[in-house]
């Protein structure tokens, strides 16, 4: 089987923006309440590859398509850098499509899930007030999350065509100049971010940024996992383990109070391995700002493989599939997928249903500008900003 570079430089009909927050209050409520898999043909090769060639804002989009010589595929789309399915091989060697996408990149800007596997900046999860303070000045951006700013604004990196090239049949590299100001941010930001799929059966992100005028950068990817493969149910009977003694608590707009607290004794603990659904409707207010978990774990800096810290083991109970991640980040998001109302109809036919799908989002802590104590998120003017993280697959 194979998956060469596929990319389709075919102009089609530019498409509107559908810049809808996944958080929004006036979401729609669907009457699907599907959670049955509806799974037919959910392979690489099952994935119209013509469906995501569009102009959008002047620029061509494609699906690229990254394999190894493990039986490991992934398929992403250079709008907004998001990931289509990422297939793996699950304890019976059946190829499993672990990663929630859509059938086409009409779908994906269309979708209410606005940040659906894609690339975040240029600040991944909350900035508190909507605004930060950098050298002295106050620098204040869209207020698109209640009162906060979420996920790098109105137009976030989940929403701007990427340039993209495919130097080999498993990296996809990702360029985007985000202009000064862009969305309140100062500097003008190149931003280079390259996906591959390892020899080992991870996904590599490699994220790097440089800038003309100090600023502050917080990338991310908001993969949506569900490691019995898309449209398999809800993730609740997945296990998880997240190397991770603290967190950062969270008022009720989900900014970080600004203290690191244990979490021991509380449903946050799974520094052993535990169920998501184990304690997820548990009487605890942490839990019920989030609607489940939606919560920034302080890692431990437990050593893991490429030299990098081990932030996380999720297992699907059902294909046997564990994802490892590790990481430079100091921090992860762990999202249950609170928010999803089975509103979209995924590239499998299933719907988003609540719960369907997790994001394990590595990351410095929400609110940094703002928390003087935490890992800094500032690049200054001429500095590189690197950071790598592995989201590795294997099955038993
Ligand atoms: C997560 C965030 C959630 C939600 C989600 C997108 O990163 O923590 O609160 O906004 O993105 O729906």
């Amino acid at each position: 089987m194979s998956h060469s570079l596929k990319f389709f430089a075919v102009a089609a009909l530019a498409l509107g923006i559908a810049a809808c927050n996944d958080n929004s209050a006036e979401k729609k409520e669907s009457a699907a309440t599907d959670s049955t898999a509806v799974k037919t043909d959910d392979t690489p090769e099952s994935l119209d590859s013509a469906k995501f060639v569009a102009m959008i804002d002047g620029k061509k989009t494609a699906l690229y398509q990254l394999t190894n010589h493990k039986g490991m595929t992934v398929a992403i789309t250079n709008y907004g850098g998001r990931i289509a399915g990422i297939w793996v091989p699950d304890k019976e060697g059946k190829q499993t499509d672990v990663a929630w996408g859509m059938s086409s990149v009409d779908a994906f800007e269309k979708s209410d899930m606005a940040y659906l596997g894609a690339l975040i900046g240029r600040y991944g999860n909350r900035i508190g007030h909507a605004q930060f303070q950098l050298d002295g000045k106050t620098y204040p951006l869209a207020a698109n999350d209640g009162p906060n700013t979420l996920h790098g604004g109105k137009k976030g990196f989940q929403a701007v065509v990427w340039d993209a090239a495919q130097p080999n049949d498993s990296t996809l590299e990702l360029m985007y100049t985000s202009p000064d100001m862009e969305e309140g941010f100062p500097g003008t930001l190149n931003v280079k971010v390259v996906y591959s799929v390892t020899a080992d059966n991870a996904l590599k992100i490699d994220y790097s940024a440089t800038t003309d005028k100090n600023t502050i950068v917080n990338l991310t990817n908001h993969a949506y996992f569900n490691l019995n493969g898309e449209g398999s149910g809800e993730i609740l009977g997945h296990t998880v383990q997240i190397y991770a003694d603290k967190y950062t608590p969270v008022d009720s707009t989900l900014i970080p109070t600004g203290k690191l607290e244990p979490v021991a004794g509380t449903p946050l603990d799974f520094t052993k391995p535990a169920a998501i659904g184990a304690r997820i409707n548990d009487d605890n207010e942490q839990l019920k700002f989030g609607k489940g978990y939606d919560h920034n774990y302080v890692l431990n800096g437990t050593k893991g493989l490429y030299g990098l810290t081990h932030a996380a083991t999720f297992t699907g109970d059902k294909s046997g599939i564990s994802m490892d991640i590790y990481t430079q980040e100091p921090g992860l998001q762990f999202y249950s997928g609170n928010f999803n109302k089975s509103t979209n109809t995924l590239k499998s036919g299933a719907k988003d249903i609540h719960r369907g799908a997790f994001a394990a989002e590595t990351q410095h802590f929400p609110d940094s500008p703002n928390k003087p104590a935490f890992p800094s998120t500032e690049l200054k003017a001429g500095q590189q900003y690197h950071t790598v993280t592995y989201y590795k697959f294997s099955s038993k």
